[in-house]
């Protein structure tokens, strides 16, 4: 079975896939007109970051599975892809350890103003009165906006610096949240109320788009933290900008709404990146993650060669 990998696929991925028979190709991007010959007949797709827009599916006329090397799937047209029988499916979970530690990096990096700190030392200055204090992380109470397996990750890792953690989502219940051991929140503007620093860990799409906007800012303390490695969109980009700059909201970002697509590319938003410590969409990058995810990536589409049912279906 062919397989073509839009993005740079993981040696660990390119191996098993190999072992298990399929033949792989490697293509940059999925330009209409720069399509190896081979995707004619690739059945399956492999992307990380590269979109699948409905415009492209004609020309993958042989595909019946489209498989994102990752957790959120907001890059692909899934309706689209349904639509021509072409199943969806990722891999969610297994880059969520990774993910969570970018975000709780991004949450002292935020607090303790590591970067603002780096880039004063590398001007030559020493900006120990201008830099200010953190507000210190223990005892504080995190809000989690989310709590599937990035989430919960987080809310483990936050526990670990003695943080109180406070989540909601739309399934979460009073119960499944003690279970969980962490506070319940029945709404936004509860969590932002009782939170001293927010973390984002939902998926994008209609539902969740610019769902943090500027009633949620106006209910959260001034200087509270801002922490989002889940996805631009869900932000309401010009209320996030003016809680920095009149509440002192201290953000620390890892996904900007419209971010390139391609691992090198010019970065538009130099104004939100210039007010948050940030980082270029690096939460799943690690050794570890790209071999979960590697794994599972095999293991897909091995189980859908075999039963023609691809495990972790996503639907429209
Ligand atoms: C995901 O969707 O799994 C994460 O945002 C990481 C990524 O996109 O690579």
């Amino acid at each position: 079975m062919m397989v073509l990998s839009a993005d740079k696929l993981d040696g660990l991925a390119l191996r098993g896939l190999g072992a298990a028979g399929f033949t792989v190709v490697q293509c940059q991007g999925l330009a209409p007109g720069n399509l190896p010959v081979q995707a004619a007949t690739a059945e399956i797709l492999i992307v990380r970051s590269t979109l699948v827009p409905k415009e492209i599916l004609p020309q993958l006329p042989a595909l019946k599975l489209i498989l994102r090397a990752g957790a959120g799937t907001d890059t692909i047209d899934v309706a689209a892809a349904a639509a021509r029988g072409i199943q969806v499916s990722n891999t969610p979970g297994r880059n969520a350890d990774a993910v969570a530690e970018m975000a709780l990096g991004l949450l002292l990096a935020a607090d303790r103003r590591i970067a603002e700190g780096t880039w004063a030392l590398r001007q030559g200055k020493w900006a120990k009165g201008a830099l200010g204090q953190g507000m210190g992380l223990k005892g504080r109470s995190l809000g989690l906006v989310g709590f599937g397996a990035v989430g919960s990750a987080m809310a483990r890792k936050a526990q670990g610096l003695e943080m109180k953690v406070i989540a909601w989502s739309r399934s979460l219940t009073p119960e499944s949240a003690r279970d969980a051991g962490v506070a319940y929140a029945a709404n936004l503007d509860e969590l932002a109320r009782a939170s001293d620093a927010i973390s984002l860990h939902v998926a994008s799409n209609g539902e969740t788009r610019n769902l943090i906007g500027a009633s949620f800012f106006a209910n959260l303390k001034p200087g509270a933290l801002f922490v989002n490695t889940s996805r631009g969109e869900v932000v309401d980009r010009t209320a996030l900008l003016d809680a920095i700059r009149s509440r002192a909201l201290r953000a620390g970002l890892d996904v900007f709404a419209g971010e390139p697509k391609v691992p090198e590319a010019p970065f538009a938003d130099v104004e939100l990146a210039a007010l948050a410590v940030c980082t270029p969409h690096l939460g799943a990058s690690t050794d570890q993650a790209a071999e979960a995810v590697a794994r599972e990536a095999v293991r897909i589409a091995v189980e859908f060669r075999e039963t023609g049912m691809a495990p972790n279906a996503v639907t429209v």
